[in-house]
């Protein structure tokens, strides 16, 4: 998307804290854009968007901007469009919620709108870059973690700023959330059929537990930024057990960036393990539906899939501790933040970073 916007910069200062967020999924897009205050700002009415959900005349039409009914809501809220699908979410996410709770219509970036609406009935109207650069916006950088703070800004156009994804912003509006990423039908159909058509020893299963497996650029980045590590073969093997012991035959449903290594480490031995996600970063609705679509979610890092256990609302369990107690990562990253309470942790094995 041809961007209407200036020059990108981006200070060293903040490249730690963007490079953690990223920590979810990690990568750099140079999509911060600094819009410069116009010289006269103008009030502006928000452009509206080409009807969101590419098949789905689907978004209610009185939600557009969460904001109390009892006063006009003044000005424009908006966030920064970065990272993939996992950060995007959150920064919708957050978007909802602060603005909501401070009583301002929020719009999103063209390229959150691309990056989401293929997927989810979002209904937040989208605030096209012509006008977002005539806008005197207030950047505001977010902690990943809700602050008391957040709840009274004064300032009328806001851009927040920043890679939130976490609970602490969104929980108390569950219910919106989860309809705002309600998939559209033929996505979540397609997830179904392929659910329906899986057997455990010629049996249809009856629970369904999506494994999401982060590999890719995090399998360097963890041990040479961050003294952490990803999953290994033991965690996964110890998450699986915990739902053979719990559930009756179930079916897991694998999807990852780096399905060589799940084939090679996951043991599928029973005939319970499916490899099913094509990995594809570009396009990732196929394995987002797949998973939301199990009932229980195995997560390892990265806001993907804590997004996808997050929709799929069953029982979870998260690769927990997976720093070094020194590891920068933890002035970012809160794990009580990221993680919901009942959700389950196993504790990574740290070892292979203690080896000289
Ligand atoms: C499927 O059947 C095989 C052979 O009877 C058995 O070893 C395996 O444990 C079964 N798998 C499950 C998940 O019940
Ligand atoms: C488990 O997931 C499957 C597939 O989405 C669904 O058909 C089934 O109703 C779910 N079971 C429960 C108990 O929610
Ligand atoms: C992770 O570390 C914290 C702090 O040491 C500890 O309280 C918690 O129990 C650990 N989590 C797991 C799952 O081991």
């Amino acid at each position: 998307m041809p961007s209407t916007q200036g020059p990108f910069f981006f200070p060293m200062a903040h490249f730690v804290l963007f490079v953690f967020t990223a920590s979810t999924i990690f990568h750099l897009q140079q999509r911060l854009v600094k819009i410069q205050p116009p010289s006269a700002a103008r009030r502006l009415e928000p452009e509206e968007t080409e009807d969101s959900a590419s098949s789905a005349p689907s978004a209610p039409s009185s939600t557009s901007a969460p904001s109390s009914p009892s006063t006009a809501p003044r000005g424009m809220w908006t966030i920064n469009s970065q990272g993939r699908l996992g950060n995007q979410m959150g920064e919708y996410a957050t978007l909802y919620a602060l603005a909501k709770m401070n009583g301002r219509p929020a719009f999103i970036p063209p390229e959150m709108h691309s990056a989401l609406a293929p997927i989810f009935r979002i209904s937040l109207p989208v605030l096209h870059g012509a006008t977002a650069s005539r806008i005197p916006w207030r950047n505001y950088p977010l902690n990943d973690w809700m602050e008391e703070q957040y709840r009274h800004l004064p300032w009328e156009y806001v851009r927040l700023t920043g890679y939130p994804c976490s609970w602490t912003f969104y929980h108390h509006l569950r219910p919106e959330i989860l309809r705002e990423f309600t998939l559209h039908d033929h996505v979540r159909e397609e997830a179904q059929r392929f659910l329906r058509g899986l057997r455990v020893n010629g049996s249809r299963p009856a629970t369904f537990v999506g494994v999401h497996v982060r590999r890719g650029d995090y399998v360097h980045v963890m041990p040479n930024v961050w003294k952490g590590v990803v999953a290994d073969r033991g965690y996964l093997q110890q998450a699986l057990d915990r739902f053979r012991a719990r559930h009756p035959a179930p079916v897991f449903v694998v999807t990852s960036n780096g399905m060589a290594w799940c084939r090679e480490n996951i043991d599928a031995s029973r005939g319970d393990v499916v490899f099913a996600g094509d990995g594809v970063e570009g396009s990732p609705a196929k394995d987002f539906a797949l998973l939301t679509q199990c009932n229980h979610t195995v997560m390892t890092i990265g806001t993907f899939g804590i997004w996808a256990a997050y929709l799929a609302g069953g029982e979870t369990v998260y690769l927990a501790n997976y720093t070094l107690p020194d590891s920068p990562f933890l002035k970012l990253f809160k794990p009580e933040a990221a993680f919901l309470p009942e959700w389950v942790g196993i504790a990574a094995d740290l070892s292979p970073l203690l080896k000289p």
